[in-house]
Order: C-alpha cells, then structure tokens, then sequence
C-alpha cells in the first residue's frame, strides 16, 4: 500500500517564529512541510521565496513541499532547488511551456509535479506522465488560507486516482496525490476515500494549539 502524509502548509503559521513552528509541527508527527509561494501577480497575495526556504533548511530534514503560485515559473526553480526545496509544483497554466518546467524541476534534483485548480482540467497531466512525482489537486482556489473545502473536486480526485493507477498499472513510476485547501479532521476520511495520499492542511493544525491531537486525529481520519 502507498504510504500517506501529512503536510502542514506553513501558510498558516506564525510568520515571525517561522523555524520554531517547523520544529513543532514536526515533531508532532508532520511528514513533509508545505511551504506556499505567491507573487500577488498569480495568486492576489505574496508570501515567502527561496531565501526564507533556505533560512527554514537547517531547522528540519523533513522533505520541503514548495508550491509555486507564480507567473512565470521557470526562472525561480534552480533558486528553489539551491535553497533545499525537495519537492516543487506549479500550476501548469502558469508556465509557458510546462513539460520543460517539469524537466527543469528534475534536473535541478528536485521531484516535480503538476498543481490543478478546481475548473482546470485533469487533461494537463495526460502527456507527462513519466515527469510527475506528484499531482496536487486544489480543492480550494489558491491565494488564502482558511477557505472552505470546495466538494466537487472530490470527483476530480477520484479521476486523478484513476489516471494514476492505471499509470503505474501500466509499469509507470509511483506519482504522490496531493489535496490542498480546507482539508479538516472531518472531511479527511472522505478525501481519502476519493484517492488522496499526500494531505495539505494550513488553519487545521497550525489554527490549533496541541499540534500533535490533530495530526493525530488527520491520522485517525485517514485510517477510517
Ligand atoms: C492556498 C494554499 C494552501 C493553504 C491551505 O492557496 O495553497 O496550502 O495554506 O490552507 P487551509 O488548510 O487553511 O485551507
Ligand atoms: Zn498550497
């Protein structure tokens, strides 16, 4: 069976204690930490880039899950990839020529995958299969944190699973299906059962102040 993961999207975290709460969250069981990038240009926020990845990589070893919400991409990855980024994803929409960004990305010694908002088509995925290490399904639209979980991309998790599974059916490397966006201690069962492994989650834990009950409730959810 696929291994799962919890990923604490650092979105929600203490901007000014940033390393303590990456120590904390993952001691409390976090598998990797997933580290939000806007450009107000993309997406109508900004938050962190390469420099706080690199000043956040000595304080874990705990893979960094870095989603790019940019426009363009190509010209940050090597910068990603110096500061100790280990996965990257991009919305495929955002680069001009996304099978080079995803190439770009493995070159760099990164894994790499594809980011899909909830109206954009699962179709971007069907011609670089051999280049994902990961899909992340938004299940939210990107730019803020604590939005509520939207349920028709449950479906769309579902056909990303499918499309995966036969991938691999087919003797295709393993690619992770990531959620992200309003994932909750009560609607993780669901969102597991539709497919995901990999499960963003920023206002579930960091909006909580025993970090390891929720993880551990994730976990329980998970396991239904
Ligand atoms: C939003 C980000 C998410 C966000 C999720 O654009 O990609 O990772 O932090 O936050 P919650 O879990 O609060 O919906
Ligand atoms: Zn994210």
């Amino acid at each position: 069976t696929q291994p799962t993961r919890i990923a604490p999207s650092l979105l929600a975290a203490d901007f000014a204690r940033l390393g303590e709460e990456v120590k904390n969250v993952v001691a409390s069981g976090a598998d990797w930490i997933h580290f939000d990038v806007m450009d107000n240009h993309y997406v109508p926020n900004l938050t962190m880039g390469p420099m706080v990845c690199s000043a956040l990589r000595p304080h874990t070893e705990a893979p960094i899950d870095v989603h790019l919400m940019i426009e363009p991409v190509d010209a940050i990855i090597p910068q990603f990839a110096k500061a100790g980024a280990n996965i990257i994803t991009f919305h495929p929409e955002a680069s001009r020529h996304p099978d080079r960004t995803l190439s770009l990305i493995r070159d760099h010694g990164c894994q790499a995958g594809l980011v899909f908002n909830p109206a954009t088509s699962l179709d971007w995925m069907d011609y670089v299969m051999d280049k994902l290490d990961v899909v992340l399904i938004m299940s939210i639209n990107p730019g803020f944190g604590g939005q509520q979980f939207i349920p028709g991309t449950l479906p769309k998790l579902a056909q990303a699973r499918r499309k995966i599974d036969a991938w691999v059916n087919a003797g295709g490397q393993s690619i992770a299906l990531e959620v992200d966006g309003g994932v909750k201690v009560d609607n993780i069962a669901a969102i597991r059962a539709a497919g995901a492994d990999t499960f963003v989650a920023g206002t579930a834990i960091f909006g909580h102040p025993d970090y390891k009950a929720v993880i551990d409730a994730l976990r329980a959810g998970i396991a239904k």
